[in-house]
């Protein structure tokens, strides 16, 4: 298992915040009529839930994780939801259980970011799924976080410490355009969208940003008094209304 630092409820949380990118996400699928949908690293199951309600019962929807906590909550929500067409698999990314040429898309969100072999899993995007199938990848540009305020050399850090560090592959959003190309996808096209968050309280929920403090102190991104400085400027920023923080999300599609 990888050292995830994400769990049920921040990935609710978050789901929240990223609706809108995620429907535009689905509509990249809607061309197909029949076959099979996979949602790769599908997490708690709601947008393996969402795609099997928007597409019907034509489409099977495999949600495959490797986590199988995360997995009972999507069984769970799935039963209840009474959808037929739609199942939810243990495996591993790296060696998915599909035969070659067998899937119509793939769609993973936030996945690529945590694996320690990329490549590997985007080959195995590439045997599963059928000549002309789709794949849609969205992933957090990590390195691209700014926070509003005059302490660069704290943030540089702390930027350092997120892509390069805490997230096993924190450059994928800048990469996987150039990985799926090598592969032999075709029709790459990719889209970058930004969010910014105006409260201390919403970076803490929606990006962790409190405990990214905290554990690039611990790991000695961050001194001790860096973190504490740090934190009193954001809370002081946040109280007079001047906080504000932004990242971008960047989907990439393409096709076998
Ligand atoms: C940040 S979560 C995102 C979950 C979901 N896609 C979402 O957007 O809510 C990453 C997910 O990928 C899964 N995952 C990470 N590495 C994996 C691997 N090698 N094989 C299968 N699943 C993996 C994790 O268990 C987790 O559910």
């Amino acid at each position: 298992m990888d050292n995830k630092h994400y769990n049920a409820a921040y990935l609710e949380d978050t789901e929240k915040l990223l609706l809108g990118l995620k429907k535009s996400s689905y509509e990249y699928l809607s061309g197909l009529s029949a076959g099979k949908i996979l949602e790769l690293g599908c997490g708690t199951g709601s947008d393996a839930i969402q795609l099997a309600q928007q597409f019907g019962e034509a489409i099977q929807v495999i949600g495959l994780d490797h986590d199988p906590e995360l997995l009972v909550l999507g069984r769970e929500a799935a039963k209840k939801s009474g959808l037929k067409h739609l199942e939810f698999v243990e495996g591993l990314a790296e060696d998915l259980p599909f035969p070659a040429n067998s899937l119509d898309g793939i769609r993973a969100e936030r996945l690529v970011q945590h694996l320690q072999q990329p490549k590997k899993v985007l080959e195995e995007v590439h045997r599963t799924l059928k000549p002309g199938g789709k794949v849609v990848l969205v992933e957090t540009d990590w390195s691209g976080l700014n926070i509003y305020n005059s302490e660069l050399e704290i943030e540089r850090n702390l930027v350092d410490y997120l892509t390069h560090k805490r997230v096993n592959f924190g450059t994928a959003s800048r990469e996987i355009g150039l990985l799926l190309d090598g592969l032999g996808f075709r029709n790459i096209q990719w889209v970058v969208k930004p969010f910014v968050i105006h409260r201390l309280d919403a970076a803490n929920k929606y990006i962790m940003f409190d405990k990214m403090l905290m554990s690039a102190t611990d790991e000695g991104f961050l001194s001790q008094e860096e973190c504490t400085k740090y934190l009193t400027l954001c809370k002081r920023l946040d109280e007079k209304g001047l906080f504000a923080c932004s990242m971008s999300m960047v989907t990439y599609l393409a096709e076998k």
